[in-house]
């Protein structure tokens, strides 16, 4: 439990964020064609970052001069110092590159390490950025579906051994925790996958983004601890403190690459095509966070998690009939409604009957159609409404 309650948490950070800008909120007209919608979609978080953060920030800016930063000495030593605190992975500050964010980190990293044509595998359904950089890129996108087992979601290693063997497949994108279904991968699943890597000399891209958003009884590990116990050097890691504190704006994310020859060739390829500098403000952010905001990190996860459970129990007793997949990591729920539909698609009824705007399940496999995305980073207030257009327009 964290000194800090859900109720003042909720108190002290909930914020109204249309009327700023905000993809989430005032973007609802153009990507829903309604401005009438209660927006649950896009990860973002409806809640301020910590105060320390924006003190610092506030700071920061007062000091006038945004000019070219360099990467601060101690900025490493606090990012270390959380991941070791909250996952035990230990990193080395020579393995790190910045980025603007996660999906530029993921376009970047594959044009450096494939040609057009080759083959990069994701684990469907899954985050659709994934897809576009591939397809954007003209590479071969390979899937290998997750196993649904009534909600109960596992990797397909012998599919991916198949897959392996026969489609020539150059890179494997992991997502880790994964987005949408929620799981948190156990050591032994990832041991499994990193092997399989191994044995097919499949690079490994591990995208953790989700990783510092875990439910209490479960545990993030990275495929950089794991690399490391099974001697696994073709990885390259990508994370953000971006969905943690939720300055996703900010554009400060981190690309880790532990070995040496492949940091050196996508150094070579950053100077060719990449030339970024860092976000002033992201840092002093993301460094303030990692030193300080544990508490605020602690608070945000039980909002997240009372919120997926109130989903959970309302829905259950409202539609027994109705999915959703545990939530281990992510503050994502992913709900199958397919036995609400009179008759209508998924998205008539989430929009015009439900005046929802959430995620669609298509939008990251056309398998699951009759699935949504709800984003439970928001206040349970948010999520009462929600279900109440939800459960009002079920019972239409
Ligand atoms: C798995 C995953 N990767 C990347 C991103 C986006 O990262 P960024 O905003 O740093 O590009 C998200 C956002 O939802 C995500 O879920």
């Amino acid at each position: 439990m964290s000194d800090l309650d859900t109720k003042t948490f909720i108190d002290k950070y909930a914020i109204t964020r249309k009327g700023t800008d905000s993809l989430k909120w005032d973007a609802l007209k153009e990507r829903f064609g309604s401005d009438e919608l209660l927006p649950l979609w896009v990860a973002d978080a409806d809640f301020s970052t910590d105060q320390v953060v924006k003190d610092a920030l506030v700071k920061r800016v007062d000091e006038g001069a945004y000019g070219y930063s360099i990467r601060s000495a101690d900025y490493v030593a606090s990012y270390q110092g959380w991941q070791d605190r909250h996952e035990g992975t230990q990193v080395k500050a020579e393995w790190l590159i910045f980025s603007t964010g996660v999906v530029q980190s993921l376009y970047d990293l594959i044009a450096c390490f494939t040609n057009e044509a080759d083959g990069i595998m994701i684990q469907t359904p899954v985050y659709y950025p994934f897809f576009n950089s591939i397809k954007d890129q003209k590479r071969r996108l390979v899937e290998a579906p997750l196993l649904n087992d009534d909600e109960d979601y596992t990797m397909d290693l012998v599919k991916m051994e198949e897959l392996f063997k026969a489609k020539n497949i150059q890179l494997f994108i992991l997502c880790s925790p994964h987005n949408p279904i929620g799981r948190v991968w156990t050591k032994d699943e990832l041991q499994a996958v990193l092997r399989l890597c191994q044995t097919y000399n499949v690079r490994l891209l591990s995208d953790e983004i989700h990783s510092d958003l875990v439910v209490h009884n479960h545990t993030f590990v990275s495929a950089l601890t794991v690399a490391k116990e099974v001697g696994f050097r073709d990885l390259i890691v990508c994370n953000s403190p971006s969905k943690t504190f939720n300055f996703a704006g900010l554009l400060h994310s981190h690309i880790w690459i532990p070995d040496e020859a492949l940091r050196t060739q996508f150094q070579k390829w950053a100077k060719q095509h990449r030339q970024t500098e860092i976000s002033v403000l992201g840092q002093v952010a993301a460094k303030t966070a990692y030193q300080s905001s544990d508490e605020w990190h602690q608070a945000f996860l039980q909002v997240i998690e009372e919120n997926y459970l109130f989903i959970k129990s309302t829905l259950q007793e409202a539609f027994p009939e109705i999915t959703i997949s545990p939530l281990q990591g992510t503050y994502l729920a992913w709900l199958n409604i397919e036995s609400v539909l009179a008759g209508e698609s998924v998205k008539e009824f989430i929009q015009e009957k439900a005046k929802l705007a959430i995620d669609y399940g298509e939008w990251f496999s056309p398998a699951y159609k009759h699935y949504i995305r709800i984003n439970l980073a928001t206040t349970p207030d948010i999520i009462k409404q929600a279900l109440k257009q939800f459960i009002l327009a079920a019972k239409q």
